[in-house]
């Protein structure tokens, strides 16, 4: 099992301008509690199919990870919204750049999110959702950052609470870098960035 210790000591992924990546949640850590979600989403609705709606691209893998770990009968479909631009901070408009490919309607459909911040995504999303007539929704997110919370949403499966902090990996992005990080770790964006190194 990776300890802490063994995680700091490993080289960090440096970036443009000095940015750097310290790993907040490692890669065993997300296997296992991602591992533990399926079990509580296919408790909740034992035997029943479930349609799986992937926020592109952010929880791509986040979706892959979750889909194996249900038993059962379970589709998939991605959905993408642009709401952050390049940066680090939300522009507060959503706005839906590819839609579904088939029909909710009666589906029992898990949103997969990467993160829920201030909560502005989900809530476009679930409006346009609840139009199409599921038979119901419920929300899977991998992190949470409540402190950011504007929008009165909520997630029925989080994975991990985290403080507010930039986060990168795992399909977290910085201006579509760092996706492919295995682990979640937080950004610094060092001299050409924010001054306080904090994005
Ligand atoms: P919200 O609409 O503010 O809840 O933001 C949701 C979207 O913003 C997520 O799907 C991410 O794409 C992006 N986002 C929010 N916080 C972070 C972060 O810390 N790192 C990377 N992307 C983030
Ligand atoms: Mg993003």
């Amino acid at each position: 099992m990776a300890t802490k210790a063994k995680e700091a000591k490993k080289p960090q992924p440096k970036g443009k301008g000095g940015e750097s990546v310290r790993i907040l949640i490692s890669r065993a850590r997300l296997q296992r509690r991602i591992t533990e979600m399926a079990r509580e989403i296919r408790k909740d609705f034992p035997g029943e199919p479930l349609h799986l709606v992937g926020v592109l691209k952010g929880a791509v893998f986040f979706l892959t990870d979750l889909g194996k770990q249900i038993p059962g009968e379970v589709s998939f479909d991605f959905i993408a919204v642009a709401s952050y631009g390049l940066g680090t901070h939300s522009s507060g408009q959503v706005r839906l750049t590819r839609d579904l490919d088939s029909s909710i309607e009666g589906k029992t459909v898990i949103v997969v999110e990467d993160i829920l911040d201030t909560g502005m995504t989900l809530q476009y999303l679930l409006r346009v959702f609840e139009q199409r007539k599921p038979k119901r929704i419920r929300v899977a997110v991998l992190l949470d950052k409540p402190e950011r919370r504007i929008a009165a949403v909520h997630a029925d499966y989080v994975g991990f609470t985290i403080p507010n902090e930039f986060v990168v990996g795992f399909g977290l992005d910085y201006a579509e870098r760092y996706r492919n990080i295995p682990d979640v770790g937080v950004l610094s964006l060092g001299p050409d960035g924010a001054k306080s190194g904090k994005p």
